[in-house]
């Protein structure tokens, strides 16, 4: 296997100035992970043999690392052109493959349908929606892609049902891990993040880590730095990577999170 340039995370602030390009990763398709994130979470959250699932897994960047790590990768995307990158980049050279156990799955589906997955039969959830619709994966031409939603309640309304989707098919006492990042409307903060978070929790998830991931090489940089002193805001140069856990059977949450004197829970 040839030499990956790569060291675990110990802290919850991770920055990859240099992005991973080992076997097949690259940065082209607007907005993907660094291979560093899945590769954390996986070896983190799972061992060999396990089942990983990616449901909008865009270019393929988490079922390349479930490859590399030998766990069983299957990913969707509402996208075909998606699914078909994803594919090639799955073939990379003997140089890798040639020790991988297992083939990982991409197929065309909808996080918020996920029936073709057993209840409780998930190991790991590794995902990354769009962000709103601030990178279009398509011209609104495919019905579910919830990058075309410009309004946050519908975007979260659609998106709740992909949640309800993963918190059915993970196993008990497993993780789901989720990068989104935040927006802003006429110069004020929107916490995009902490919204999906909110969904996460309502729909039974406990939240295990909470990891800020700096970003690096955004492509409208260049464009929002001009803005800056024009309208007097910082740029968001970060994301936000959500561990959530699925509780046990019988397990008593009470001790391991809090409620608020509102009643919600956190
Ligand atoms: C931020 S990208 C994921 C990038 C991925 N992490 C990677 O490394 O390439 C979000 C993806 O969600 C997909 N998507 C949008 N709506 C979806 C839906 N309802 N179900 C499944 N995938 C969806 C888009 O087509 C896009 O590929």
């Amino acid at each position: 296997m040839e030499n990956i340039n790569f060291k675990k995370e110990i802290t919850t602030v991770w920055s990859f100035p240099e992005r991973g390009d080992w076997a097949t990763h690259n940065g082209k398709y607007r907005g993907n992970f660094a291979p560093q994130v899945p590769r954390n979470i996986i070896l983190r959250y799972s061992k060999e043999n396990d089942i990983v699932l990616d449901p909008m897994v865009g270019s393929g960047t988490t079922l390349v690392e479930a490859k590399l790590l030998n766990r069983r990768g299957i990913g969707f995307d509402i996208n075909p052109d998606a699914i078909d990158i994803t594919k090639r980049n799955l073939n990379f050279g003997a140089n890798f493959s040639g020790k991988c156990k297992f083939e990982p799955d991409a197929k065309i589906g909808d996080i918020r349908n996920l029936k073709e997955i057993d209840d409780n039969s998930i190991d790991l959830i590794i995902t990354h929606p769009p962000y709103l619709n601030i990178i279009k994966y398509s011209n609104g031409n495919i019905e579910g892609d919830l990058s075309n939603i410009s309004g946050v309640k519908k975007f979260l309304n659609e998106l709740e049902k992909g949640v309800s989707e993963l918190f059915r098919v993970l196993k008990n006492n497993r993780y789901c891990a989720i990068l989104i990042g935040d927006t802003r409307k006429s110069g004020h903060y929107v916490p995009l993040a902490f919204y999906v978070m909110q969904l996460f929790l309502k729909n039974g998830f406990i939240l295990k880590e909470d990891i800020i991931k700096v970003q690096h090489n955004c492509k409208s940089t260049p464009y929002w730095e001009s803005q800056v002193e024009k309208y007097n805001f910082y740029l968001i140069m970060h994301e936000h990577l959500f561990v959530f856990r699925k509780p046990d059977i019988d397990e008593d949450v009470s001790k391991v999170r809090y409620s608020t004197w509102q009643g919600n829970i956190w």
